[in-house]
């Protein structure tokens, strides 16, 4: 394996930060891993593993050894007459996998379209978009134990997913390395419109009975236009998750707010924080080159030069804002590094 010091990562983070890493190491094969944590220099050192580097923000230059995931591939590993079973390498490119599976008929990942990042990432906050969620057509994932260097396989309810949340991000945080997932896709695919403007989008397209080719692209028409294009503008999506209250203060909120947009999430309601931020005045805000989207206040973005800290301060700023204004606390969705 090759270790490479003070390595770039502006192009490794899709909100453009200007930082290094002191040390970087491609993953490529499995045994690498075994290699590299076997080695006490490495050990010593803080380490991260790095997908599409799509829901990140580095603060600085990173002081340790960023692991790209770089494994590769994917196979057919049963099927029945309802079902596929794809078992997908962490590496791989999310919206390539998508395209792959629309493009052999297999349901499910549709509504997915256009996100960013790696195959690997997708358990571990759930990822979630126009109504469908990962844990939907996820079937199990094997991860590298870091402490005792096996491998472990996690069905369904050992990842204990929930809305942008998973047993990656509580206990199993910075536990394991996630080498392959394997979804369950639907060979009589499921059609799923009913969230926010996807139906209207397709009636747009002229489509009245939608295939997943057509919901994909509907999907990826409404992305392209609220939704800012990394390669162009640094950014993250969502820099803040939807915060999900009790009914209790969602009916309080609602008689001072008439217009709050909330949707049901278990037990409580989930309020969309695009629309808090927007209320408050946010929306196309700029401070130096740290900025507010124009078109989706909930997306914070690097205009060309900023640094990480500018763009935490401009997100302090907005979550006081947002706190004193509605009384309700934001949390980033994207891992700060
Ligand atoms: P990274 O950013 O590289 O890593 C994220 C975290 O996972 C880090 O803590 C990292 O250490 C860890 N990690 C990465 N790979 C592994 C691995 N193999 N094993 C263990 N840990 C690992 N998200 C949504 O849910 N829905 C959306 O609609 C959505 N839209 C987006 C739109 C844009 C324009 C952008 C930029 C982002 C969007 N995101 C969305 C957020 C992001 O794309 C997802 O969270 C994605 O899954 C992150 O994948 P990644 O490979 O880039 O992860
Ligand atoms: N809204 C505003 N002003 C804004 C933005 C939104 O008023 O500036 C209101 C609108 O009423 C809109 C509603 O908020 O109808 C919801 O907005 P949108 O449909 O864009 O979805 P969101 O809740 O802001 C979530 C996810 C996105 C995901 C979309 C589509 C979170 C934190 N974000 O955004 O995921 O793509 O739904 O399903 O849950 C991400 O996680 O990075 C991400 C982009």
């Amino acid at each position: 394996m090759f270790i490479q010091e003070s390595y770039p990562l502006k192009h490794l983070n899709t909100f453009g930060m200007d930082v290094t890493a002191r040390y970087y190491a491609g993953i490529t094969s499995r045994g690498d891993l075994p290699d590299i944590f076997n080695d006490p220099d490495f050990r010593a050192k803080p380490h991260l593993v790095l997908g599409g580097g799509s829901n990140l923000l580095f603060r600085d230059d990173y002081n340790g050894t960023v692991l790209h995931m770089g494994l590769r591939g994917k196979k057919v590993v049963a099927e029945d007459q309802k079902n596929v079973f794809l078992e997908v390498a962490a590496g791989e490119p999310w919206d390539e996998l998508v395209a792959f599976c629309v493009d052999n008929g297999w349901g499910g990942l549709e509504n997915l379209s256009l996100i960013p990042g790696q195959a690997g990432s997708s358990p571990i906050q759930n990822i979630g978009a126009y109504g469908v969620e990962l844990r939907d057509h996820f079937y199990s994932l094997e991860a590298w134990c870091k402490e005792s260097g096996r491998i472990r396989t996690f069905n369904r309810s050992a990842c204990r997913f929930a809305y942008r949340n998973s047993f990656f991000k509580q206990e199993g945080k910075n536990k394991y390395i996630i080498l392959s997932v394997t979804f369950n896709l639907d060979k009589n695919p499921v059609i799923r419109t009913d969230y926010g403007g996807l139906q209207k989008e397709l009636e747009s397209m002229g489509c009245s009975s939608p295939d997943i080719a057509d919901v994909r692209a509907a999907v990826c028409r409404i992305r392209e236009s609220k939704l800012p294009d990394p390669e162009i503008t640094g950014n993250a999506g969502s820099f803040f998750k939807n915060p999900v209250v009790p009914e209790h203060t969602y009916r309080r909120l609602k008689e001072a707010h008439p217009g709050i947009v909330a949707f049901p999430e278990n037990s409580g309601m989930k309020l969309a924080a695009g629309w808090l931020i927007d209320q408050a005045g946010w929306k196309g805000y700029r401070a130096g080159d740290a900025g507010v989207h124009s078109k989706q206040a909930l997306v914070l973005i690097n205009h060309g030069n900023a640094t990480g800290t500018d763009i935490l301060n401009l997100a302090g700023r907005i979550r006081d804002s947002v706190k004193e204004r509605f009384g309700v606390m934001l949390e980033p969705e994207v891992n700060i590094v």
